[in-house]
């Protein structure tokens, strides 16, 4: 069985390394990745194939700019021929990227069954494009694999078959188990908690934070309040420097004491970022499901979320509606230590990879060995 797995932007690599890593274990199973290009930046794509043990794509598409019209059907047209050159069984694509839609977009029709991995996820907010990358994805495709029991609720709401349906725990959470591992402890002792624990750790990204300049504002006065309370750590996404520097707010930054702010990190350093801050504040959504792992507190900057069990279950506080004083106010709080615990939620125990490909294997090479 020939697979082609789909990585496009950051939040794949991580996603689809364990799979990856899964499928190779089959001698029966041959396993190729696939670049859309969407980020290209050493330090946006790069350094997650060198840290996650990914190989070399065995094709780079260099899709990288333009509107999401552009870019979704950039990608769909240099991904055909691949799919022409190579007749894979199985496209697999992962999380809620453009690069996922526009490639499950082009297998389907080419008759080539669909594998979304992280699927079901809904924020009910259309205007996040991701929400509609999720809703068409998930309409085409053919098996169908999520974190958390709200899933495969949203997904029956949508009538999808139980069938196609199949709760296997966390892929992002088999990733941060693997680098964990290797980092050199998993466990602080009480000396080092107080050494490290004495910073906020800041991210930023999407559209509705950091693409108006109204918004932008409340975020400087936001860090401005929050570099008060314990020193900020800021690693800025490209999108996010792109808009500061557009409107001269970048300078502004610059002078802000005890911030510090630090190019996009690679997957380990991030990940030792996030273990050792007393409070992470966010807009990402992988990032919810890593802190809830990590049970390290989170505040999520946005109006909804696709991932409610890290609110029901984790340690992430939503936060809608913010500013500058209900953000200090809340961080206020959970560092004076008036935070809930958080429970790891459940089947995120770094299996996930392992029980997607044994399904997979059962449905598209066992079942395929039955009938002949
Ligand atoms: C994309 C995803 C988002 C994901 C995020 C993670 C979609 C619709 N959005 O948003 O879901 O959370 O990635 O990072 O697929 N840029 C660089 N270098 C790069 C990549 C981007 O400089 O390697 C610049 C681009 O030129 C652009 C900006 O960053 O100016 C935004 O990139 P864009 O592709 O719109 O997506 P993200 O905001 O990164």
């Amino acid at each position: 069985m020939k697979v082609i797995n789909i990585v496009g932007a950051r939040p794949n690599f991580m996603k689809v390394a364990p799979l990856h890593r899964a499928f190779s274990r089959h001698k029966d199973i041959e396993s190729l990745i696939v670049h859309t290009g969407q980020h290209y930046d050493f330090q946006m794509s790069g350094i997650f194939f060198h840290q996650l043990d990914l190989p070399e794509p065995a094709y780079f598409l260099g899709v990288n700019n333009g509107s999401h019209a552009q870019q979704t059907a950039g990608i769909m047209l240099e991904f055909e021929k691949v799919l022409v050159a190579e007749e894979p069984d199985l496209v697999l694509v992962v999380g809620d990227v453009n690069s996922t839609l526009a490639c499950a977009l082009v297998a389907v029709k080419m008759h080539i069954p669909v594998v979304h991995v992280e699927a079901g996820l809904r924020s009910g907010d259309r205007k996040m494009p991701e929400e509609i990358n999720r809703i068409m994805t998930d309409a085409i495709a053919d098996q169908l694999f999520v974190t958390e029991h709200t899933a495969v609720l949203n997904l029956l709401k949508e009538n999808i078959p139980t069938a196609k349906i199949h709760f296997v725990g966390n892929v992002m959470i088999d990733s941060l188990l693997y680098c964990l591992r290797s980092l050199d402890r998993l466990v602080k002792s009480e000396d080092e908690q107080v050494e490290l624990e004495n910073y906020i750790l800041l991210t930023l990204h999407r559209p509705a934070n950091v693409d108006k300049s109204a918004v932008l504002i409340k975020v400087l006065e936001t860090i401005r309040k929050l570099t008060q309370l314990q020193k900020v750590i800021f690693p800025i996404h490209p999108r996010t420097l792109k808009n500061c520097e557009a409107l001269g707010l970048d300078a502004d930054l610059g002078k802000i004491k005890n911030l510090e702010m630090i190019r996009p990190q690679g997957y380990r350093e991030f990940l030792e970022l996030t273990r050792d801050a007393a409070l992470v504040i966010t807009d990402s959504g992988g990032i919810q499901e890593e802190t809830t792992f990590l049970q390290v507190p989170c505040i999520t900057l946005r109006e909804s979320t696709e991932r409610p069990v890290t609110v029901e279950v984790g340690t992430n506080h939503l936060l809608p509606d913010w500013n500058a004083e209900s953000v200090l106010h809340l961080a206020q709080q959970i560092i004076n230590g008036a935070c809930k615990q958080g429970r790891i939620p459940e089947l995120w125990d770094g299996h996930a990879a392992e029980r997607i490909v044994t399904i997979l294997r059962e449905k598209y090479i066992n079942s395929y060995v039955c009938d002949h």
